[in-house]
């Protein structure tokens, strides 16, 4: 049987949550990654160390015995956010990194900031203080389309940044257009940014045809064939600059499922083996190691893993549900075909 064996991999963007759904979703990454960003957009958000310390905490519970897990905490930015804050977060070992959320871009993301601007002290005291940036990057004016906010993001207020703070390490979190790509490509060794699996397998189509597939929705929203085609170009490139970033984001089916339903997928039950398909399905396999386990480390000068896994391609069907009645949560692509097993 086809095997593969790489370096222990990282999820660079995640979202765990907390109380029961963190312990539904968390034995998941656990066995995928050695460490995960953690994103700090609970209700009400992590905006102090001392609160993303009590949610490690509550995270550290809820990995199952004898897995080897850590989490690596991110702090949200709010228009109270201080560069003490700042400070002491770059003193705190366990917290790795700040999160912009434009307010109302996306879940859980009310507390966000509405004027770049008025963050730029902290900006600048990230950039002192070497504390990287991880950027949702789309606009939220009501008349932008919703399909056109993640590039106008990067033509109208990343690139201000950027000038602005030019040693401040950028993450633009969970890319889907050829714009960002560019940017990325474009500007410093300190701008880099995380892939989905969805945004590399899936277009459009799949969440609009034939019927709404509220399980694709996901923010940034799936875009046209050409965007994917510029992901899965750079994910497969070798270009350190991209690198694994799940953003593997649970929700109850039952509010997915719904006249208004919540964006997010979850990805963490399948996340390496999803990556395998796309790398294979592109001639890719041998560059799977750099994105998943070496770019994102290097990047936040954190230690490459030492352990191995290995991936088999084995083929397998996603449950329908994972979780408990009151915490159900349906799966990227529950009830069909994975082409590759970990472990
Ligand atoms: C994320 C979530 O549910 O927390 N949803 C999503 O669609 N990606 C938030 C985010 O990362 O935008
Ligand atoms: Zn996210």
């Amino acid at each position: 049987m086809e095997k593969l064996i790489i370096t222990c991999p990282d999820d660079w963007h995640c979202h765990v949550r907390n109380g029961e759904m963190l312990k539904t979703v968390l034995p998941h990454t656990a066995r995928q990654f050695a460490r995960a960003i953690i994103m700090p957009n609970l209700k009400p958000p992590v905006t102090t160390v001392a609160e993303a310390l009590n949610y490690r905490a509550e995270i550290l519970q809820a990995i199952p015995k004898g897995l080897n897990f850590t989490p690596l905490m991110t702090l949200y930015l709010t228009s109270s956010t201080t560069p003490l804050d700042v400070q002491q977060a770059s003193e705190n070992p366990h917290v790795v990194a700040f999160k912009l959320y434009p307010a109302g871009a996306t879940t859980n993301s009310d507390a966000g900031v509405s004027q770049l601007q008025a963050i730029y002290p902290v900006l600048a005291a990230m950039q002192d203080f070497d504390m990287p940036l991880l950027v949702h990057g789309e606009v939220t004016d009501a008349e932008c389309d919703i399909f056109d906010r993640e590039q106008v993001f990067v033509e109208t207020q990343l690139g201000a940044i950027v000038r602005e703070f030019p040693a401040l390490r950028i993450v633009l979190e969970h890319v889907t257009t050829e714009a960002a790509v560019q940017f990325v490509l474009e500007n410093s060794a300190n701008i880099a940014a995380t892939i989905t699996p969805q945004h590399l397998l899936y277009n459009r189509n799949a969440m609009l045809v034939g019927g709404i597939k509220p399980h694709f929705y996901c923010l940034p929203i799936l875009k046209r064939e050409q965007h994917r085609l510029a992901l899965v170009e750079a994910a497969i490139s070798g270009n350190p600059k991209f690198f694994l970033g799940t953003d593997s984001a649970p929700h109850l089916t039952t509010l997915k499922e719904n006249a208004c339903g919540c964006a997010g997928c979850f990805s963490a039950h399948a996340a390496l083996e999803l990556y395998a398909e796309i790398f294979e399905a592109n001639n890719a396999l041998d560059k799977l190691e750099g994105f998943a386990s070496f770019f994102g480390a290097d990047f936040y000068r954190l230690p490459r893993n030492t352990e191995i896994v290995t991936l088999t391609k084995s083929t397998w069907t996603v449950p329908d549900s994972y979780g408990e009645a009151e915490c159900r949560i349906t799966p990227l692509r529950a009830g069909e075909a994975v082409h590759w097993k970990l472990g």
